[in-house]
């Protein structure tokens, strides 16, 4: 198989916005307790943090992380999560049917990200609450001093305000699954007025308004339409989410996701720009697609435990095991936002530690990355600058979500410095090796820094990264790349995702 593909330094997409690579956490399962707080942990930090996930974590220079919730938020009080911690309530959490002791609040988990070097993005209930409480909220994190919530923060030991800049206006409203769940209209409307309130505080505030939680809802995308029209001119983004899943162990088909992705993308970016048109706006509004991963391997299954369980404290949920083929399918992913950074300009990885995460825990045990840590680190440190239009040509494929599908999937970014250039390249070939013809045009001369490379067999593609086994599937060292005469040539191997780092000489 052979593909040739054409990039130019001055054939740019847009300047990517470094929050394309954020997270999400939420207050369910093990993602908080046991996940990245677990007071009686070896490894605990004076805080109850698990320091071996902190480093992980840190390992993936992650911009901004979204919290609390999820499903969680729309029912949560933040109140009871501050103050002394032995005076907190224990409330039944109903979206997950938990038992939620409120041992971490916002105070805490504004700790563990600043430790963490994490910027907050923070969402308010506006399933079961309101402007009220979530002024109160914006007081009591961002306002300075002298007055109720701010000097209440202060009594709790956080002099400083933390000056939050993005905040979501709740979660998936569009859902019926979703405590307080609204129709479009209704949502857009308090939206509107909850995002003015919010911004009311000054400091630069954006907001977040919820669009559709899938393309496949049956009010998609005309809840965006209806959302937008009431919000459009006091809002800054709209979110989208999207999960994956693989039931037919296709794949071929799997990866063309990414292809129906772009499609749901550019369709939510023709709702922005005939809302905007229709009502004369000035202003932009990008996309945030903060809830975004592949989650299948136990979902059956964890939907029939978690709705008849009896209210447990930090449960298994969703806990993943990631092998290959899902690496290679969250790498393409990540092309996908780098490909349309032009309008996707915040995304979060969904989520962080233990639920459908790149990083896991055993309580009281080891700490490891799962095998989509890598493709989600390699895009955070290098996929930063501006993203290149990459011409293919090549071979194709047809698959039953999208036709006419490229083998070779591929992103570049050039880096701010205009120094380096890194290619995101995945052959999705289950079976034949790909020979690579990229033509670079404008840079000057370059050379090959680097090619870190995962996979190349499709008979791993189901092989996991587990507590026992934590590095079955990491990258390693290409050695099949080269740069000659202005072009990077060489071999991508069958079913694999690499990096290649190339520098000006
Ligand atoms: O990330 C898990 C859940 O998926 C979130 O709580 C919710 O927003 C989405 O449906």
């Amino acid at each position: 198989m052979k593909a040739r593909a054409t990039i130019h330094r001055d054939y740019s997409v847009a300047q990517i916005d470094n929050r394309l690579y954020s997270a999400f956490i939420e207050h369910m399962g093990r993602a908080i307790y046991t996940g990245i707080y677990e007071p009686d942990h070896p490894t605990a930090n004076a805080h109850g943090f698990r320091n071996d996930v902190l480093d992980l974590v840190r390992e993936l220079n992650i911009p901004a992380i979204r919290y609390p919730g999820g499903n969680f938020v729309s029912a949560y009080k933040w109140e009871d999560g501050i103050g002394p911690q032995d005076e907190r309530p224990v409330r039944l959490d109903l979206a997950w049917r938990s038992k939620e002791t409120n041992q971490v609040g916002i105070n805490e988990f504004a700790r563990w990200a600043d430790d963490a070097g994490i910027e907050m993005m923070l969402a308010v209930n506006l399933g079961t609450r309101g402007i009220e409480e979530a002024r109160n909220f914006v007081e009591y994190c961002n306002h300075p001093s002298g007055t109720h919530w701010s000097d209440l923060r202060r009594s709790h030991g956080v002099e400083k305000p933390y000056d939050v800049k993005m905040w979501c206006l709740g979660n998936e409203m569009d859902g019926p699954w979703q405590i307080g769940h609204m129709e479009a209209k209704e949502y857009g409307r308090l939206a509107d007025e909850t995002s003015k309130a919010v911004k009311a505080f000054g400091g630069g505030i954006e907001t977040v308004v919820c669009g559709s939680s899938n393309d496949q809802m049956p009010t998609y995308p005309d809840w965006e339409r209806q959302v937008l029209e009431e919000c459009y001119e006091n809002v800054d983004y709209i979110s989208l989410h999207k999960y994956f899943g693989n039931s037919s162990r296709n794949s071929l088909n799997y990866f063309a996701k990414i292809e129906e992705t772009g499609r749901y993308i550019q369709s939510i970016a023709g709702v922005i720009d005939y809302v905007k048109a229709k009502k004369r706006a000035q202003n932009d509004i990008y996309i945030c697609f903060d809830e975004w991963n592949v989650w299948y391997h136990n979902r059956e299954q964890d939907s029939k435990n978690w709705k008849s369980w009896d209210w447990p404290e930090a449960p298994e949920l969703l806990e993943e095991d990631y092998n290959l083929e899902d690496a290679i399918f969250v790498g393409g992913l990540l092309n996908e936002f780098i490909r349309r950074s032009d309008r996707v300009k915040i995304a979060c990885i969904a989520q962080l530690v233990n639920v459908i995460a790149p990083i896991r825990t055993k309580a009281g045990g080891p700490a490891w990355a799962t095998t989509i840590y890598y493709p989600y680190q390699f895009a955070s440190l290098y996929g930063r600058g501006t993203a290149l239009n990459v011409a293919v040509d090549g071979p194709r494929y047809d698959a039953e979500v999208a036709q006419d599908v490229n083998y070779l999937d591929v992103a570049a970014v050039l880096a701010d410095d205009g120094q380096s250039i890194t290619v995101f390249a995945i052959n999705r070939s289950p079976d034949e090796a790909m020979t690579l013809d990229v033509a670079l045009h404008g840079f000057g001369e370059l050379r090959l820094v680097d090619h870190q490379v995962m996979g190349g067999n499709s008979a791993d593609a189901r092989v996991a990264n587990t507590c026992e086994e934590p590095e079955r599937i990491v990258p390693r060292k290409g050695d099949k790349l080269s740069v000659e005469a202005g072009a990077l040539k060489g071999e991508l191997p069958a079913f694999s995702y690499s990096v290649i780092r190339l520098a000006v000489k």
